[in-house]
């Protein structure tokens, strides 16, 4: 299995992104960039020209995870606009099929995202469309939060669902040098951490820890 750490930067200096991000773009697999509307979740991060800026400029790939409300409409131009990935989050979209095929023609990765409440269930039909599953890990809208370990058993079915398609399992929300290794049993393979990272002393050393640990657990 691949493991892939997508790191969020929610909890970078957001006054120096672009530091921010050339210190740990070179051990990162895509730089997780969480966008905010203050509607589908309470807190606000950018808009799309900020958004947009950030993508320009950024080294390496955008794993772009959208927490607005009315997704459909902008999720493919943040595509366009060049992300790896993008992911909407299931509640927040009308028509799911078509966003992620609109998504996936403008050459980005598709993702569907669930908030902890919701049941994988209702979304098994999509699994032909999507390109990453992701599994909140805490309720979405600020970084710092304890990971739910009660969402494994989500995990757990997702992964089997998936079965051998070549589809990403992210989890997003509280991974840590503690946490990984019960997600990555469960069976994620991509990561998003925030504040495990940027909290940390040095945020590229810790991305480093955090795969090998995921690794080991692999093996
Ligand atoms: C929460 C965001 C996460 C968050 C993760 O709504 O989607 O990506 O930044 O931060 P930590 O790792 O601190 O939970
Ligand atoms: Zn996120």
């Amino acid at each position: 299995m691949d493991i892939r750490i997508t790191p969020s930067i929610l909890n970078a200096d957001f006054d120096h992104l672009d530091s921010e991000i050339n210190r740990i773009a070179h051990v990162s697999d895509l730089i997780h960039l969480d966008v905010m509307d203050n509607i589908f979740v309470p807190n606000f991060t950018f808009d799309f020209s900020t958004a947009s800026e950030i993508i320009q400029n950024c080294p390496i790939g955008i794993d772009a995870h959208l927490m607005v409300a009315d997704v459909d409409k902008i999720a493919p131009q943040y595509a366009e606009f060049g992300c790896a990935s993008v992911t909407i989050h299931a509640e927040a979209t009308a028509d799911i099929a078509s966003t992620l095929k609109n998504i996936k023609a403008q050459g980005s990765r598709a993702g569907l995202g669930i908030k902890p409440k919701t049941d994988i269930d209702n979304y098994a039909q999509f699994i032909d469309d999507v390109d990453m599953f992701l599994i909140m890990t805490v309720e979405p809208g600020f970084g710092g939060q304890k990971f739910m370990a009660d969402m494994m058993d989500k995990v757990r079915k997702t992964r089997k669902l998936i079965g051998t398609r070549p589809i990403w399992l992210q989890v997003d929300g509280g991974v840590s040098l503690e946490t990984i290794e019960i997600a990555v049993e469960a069976g994620a393979d991509t990561f998003v951490a925030g504040s495990a990272v940027f909290k940390s002393e040095d945020p590229a050393k810790m991305i480093t820890a955090l795969r090998m640990r995921a690794l080991e657990t692999v093996h």
